[in-house]
């Protein structure tokens, strides 16, 4: 039984979100209870083929005719040239309207797979199976999928709901350390959003978190897809501004990771150092005291992301930060906390007071 609370309620595309650790063996099932096609084609990389092997058993037993297709790893693969390659997959399966697309892997997979689920024929039934921890609390739902343009980012997309989420957190296991880390600042993201209870838990369980201690993995990865699904049933397609919340800390991120160079800095690692600064924008504000900012410092720190950022030139961030997708007609937007588990959407901010906590956040240690 899934309770209700996993459950993301959006009429005719409403779906379950399934969590539990070491039963990935279980997806066949729920596959079939969900779709009646006969033909699946699952779509992983190199890295995560042990769990996609396990998914094709599983599909298989329950009756899908199974085709694999693994592509390497790597952000490159959100291509169209890539999705062509997928959509070759899909003809020579051969697909029909029913064939279920299984998304096994991290956030690039669950983009590129529901991309080409999307397009395929007028749309195909997508299944995500995520293996990363951001993928599992945030990319693998809400049914925004994308590949990049050569020159922007996820601009080439469309929102197309999976008719499930199965997350099996012992694919964890094999995770490397650092993208463990980065997806750990999207749950503290959480916290400071929507749930100052998930942020103690998160400052208490510390250690076991960092461990992968399941009971404690398993816990912030259902409270995760908890508020996502709410956040998602509110504002479908990111246009009532409620979903906008999710962009926290965000909008200084981008130009830390293009500032960066794509790929050096990890997704979540930009976004701990910019919530750092989020955080300390509001302090200028007025809006929170300073406590807000120093308990995500130390929360941040304990989870080894980084809180401040390299010599990079304040110019050249801001210039990032004006060009990015988030702001609207040249102005800058912030989402900024108003107190721990509450954010509100901020647009008359002066740049001069971003500047500000960006020199002081570069100079920070
Ligand atoms: N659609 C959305 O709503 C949404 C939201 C956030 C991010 N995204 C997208 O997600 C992508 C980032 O996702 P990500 O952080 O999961 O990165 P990723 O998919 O690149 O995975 C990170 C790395 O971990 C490897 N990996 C994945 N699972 C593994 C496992 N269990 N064991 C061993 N290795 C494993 C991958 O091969 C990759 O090398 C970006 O393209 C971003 O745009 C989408
Ligand atoms: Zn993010």
């Amino acid at each position: 039984m899934i309770p209700s609370s996993l459950r993301v309620q959006l009429g005719e595309r409403s779906y379950d979100i399934a969590v539990n650790s070491k039963d990935l063996v279980g997806v066949g099932r729920f596959a079939r209870e969900r779709v009646n096609g006969t033909s699946a084609l699952i779509i992983a990389d190199t890295n995560v083929l042990a769990h996609a092997k396990i998914v094709e058993s599983s599909l298989s037993q329950d009756g899908f005719r199974v085709g694999l297709a693994v592509r390497p790893s790597g952000e490159a693969q959100k291509s169209l040239d890539v999705a062509k390659d997928l959509y070759d997959r899909l003809l020579d399966l051969p697909a029909d309207r029913r064939t279920l697309v299984v998304a096994v892997g991290g956030g690039v997979i669950g983009d590129l797979a529901g991309f080409v689920a999307a397009t395929y024929a007028r749309g195909l039934p997508l299944l995500m199976a995520p293996t990363t921890l951001l993928a599992m609390v945030d990319s693998s739902i809400g049914g925004k999928v994308a590949v990049n343009h050569p020159r922007a980012k996820n601009m080439i997309g469309v929102f197309h709901q999976p008719i499930g989420v199965w997350i099996d957190t012992s694919t964890l296991a094999t995770l490397p350390e650092r993208e463990y880390r980065s997806g750990l600042a999207e749950v503290v993201k959480y916290g400071v959003v929507l749930d100052p209870v998930l942020f103690e838990y998160l400052e208490k369980h510390s250690s076991d978190i960092l461990r992968r201690e399941p009971a404690a993995v398993g816990h912030i990865v259902r409270r995760c897809c908890e508020l996502k699904a709410r956040v998602v049933e509110q504002d479908e397609r990111d246009e009532s501004g409620s979903r906008a919340v999710l962009n926290y800390g965000h909008t200084f991120a981008h130009a830390f990771e293009a500032a960066a160079g794509y790929g050096a800095w990890l997704h979540g690692e930009a976004v701990a150092a910019g919530m750092v600064c989020a955080s300390r924008l509001a302090e200028r504000r007025g809006l929170v005291p300073a406590e807000v900012s120093e308990r995500q410092i130390r929360l941040l720190r304990a989870f080894g992301l980084p809180v401040s950022i390299e010599p990079w030139p304040i110019d050249q961030l801001l210039d990032a930060m004006r060009a990015d997708k988030k702001s609207l007609g040249g102005k800058m937007r912030y989402i900024l906390p108003r107190r721990l588990g509450a954010v509100a959407l901020f647009d008359d901010i002066p740049e001069a007071e971003a500047r500000a906590v960006l020199t002081d956040v570069r100079g920070a240690s």
